[in-house]
């Protein structure tokens, strides 16, 4: 018998240094303009030859059927028209619905693994077709690293590395209500005040382009103003990292995350320590991750 072939992708989560709502599209979406870094907060996704599409989780809360690997594997295998399955473990570290883009980097390394397991030969732009599809943030978390993404999530213009050693970042323990799309909610509580011309983000793109560095004052994330209100003890987070001095913080994605950047690697890790032993709070220190054609 021959062994099975398996492909290993790591999946790795993102942080949004700014996200701006532009306004409402005739689809129902929001168009947006962000830039979106991956940093090295990663699941594990492994495809493997198999008849049917099959997908296995070590978190149980996924279920298969809300799992994005299972719709990013159904449709690239309808896309593909090919009669194969294939088998999909994941192994999560990333939170689960907390604005890092978990979910959608699974459903990315899905779709890069099965490009190679099933010999698609597909492109790039092939692959961000059939990833705009599965979810908003997958076109992006196909190749990672720093990009100014836009329209709902589909536009993806990559750009130099942002210099950034570190972030920190914090997932509060809000409590979500299984079943309610966190991100749907979200953006329903947008209203047209919240409507930005993206101004602060193309600004931050030129920065990075011209090789300038990134200070925190240019990050921010327009669903920030309604993350007390939408996440019961999301406040409670945010005094502690008060507490313990960090001042500059900004959401991840529509939250609950929040990452800030330490001044140095010292200081990183002290709050690191303070955060997760004193308080027990869910705490990442990280790296930026450059995009699989850069590294
Ligand atoms: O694309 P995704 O499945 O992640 O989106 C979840 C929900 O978030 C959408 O059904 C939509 O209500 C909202 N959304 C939006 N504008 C975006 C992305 C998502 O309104 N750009």
């Amino acid at each position: 018998m021959t062994e099975k072939r398996s492909i290993v992708q790591k999946a790795y989560a993102k942080v949004n240094l700014t996200l701006e709502i532009l306004g409402k599209r005739r689809d129902g979406y929001h168009d947006l303009v962000s830039v979106m870094q991956t940093v090295n907060l990663f699941d594990t996704v492994t495809v493997s030859e198999a008849d049917s599409i099959v997908v296995d989780c070590d978190d149980s809360e996924i279920t298969a059927d809300d799992n994005l690997v299972t719709k990013a594997a159904i449709e690239l295998k309808n896309r593909a028209a090919i009669s194969e399955g294939a088998k999909i473990s994941v192994e999560k570290r990333i939170p689960v619905s907390a604005g890092l883009g978990g979910g959608s980097a699974d459903a990315a390394a899905t779709l890069r693994g099965l490009n190679y397991l099933w010999n698609l030969g597909l492109t790039d732009g092939d692959l961000l077709e059939t990833a705009a599809s599965v979810g908003s943030d997958v076109p992006f978390l196909i190749k990672g690293g720093t990009s100014l993404v836009g329209g709902r999530g589909e536009e993806v213009v990559p750009i130099p590395s942002a210099k950034i050693p570190k972030f920190l970042i914090v997932t509060p323990d809000v409590h979500q209500q299984p079943g309610i799309s966190k991100t749907a909610f979200a953006f329903s509580r947008v209203d047209k005040s919240m409507y930005t011309l993206g101004n602060l983000t193309h600004k931050l793109a030129a920065r990075i382009r011209s090789g300038g560095d990134c200070p925190p004052e240019l990050f921010f994330n327009q669903f920030q103003v309604l993350a007390e209100d939408i996440y019961p003890r999301w406040a409670l987070s945010l005094q502690r990292l008060n507490n313990i001095g960090v001042s500059e913080v900004i959401l991840c994605g529509s939250g609950p995350s929040i990452f800030t950047v330490p001044p140095s690697k010292e200081i990183g890790t002290a709050w690191h320590l303070l955060l997760s032993t004193t308080y027990g709070e869910k705490a990442f220190l990280v790296e930026p991750v450059p995009s699989d054609t850069e590294s």
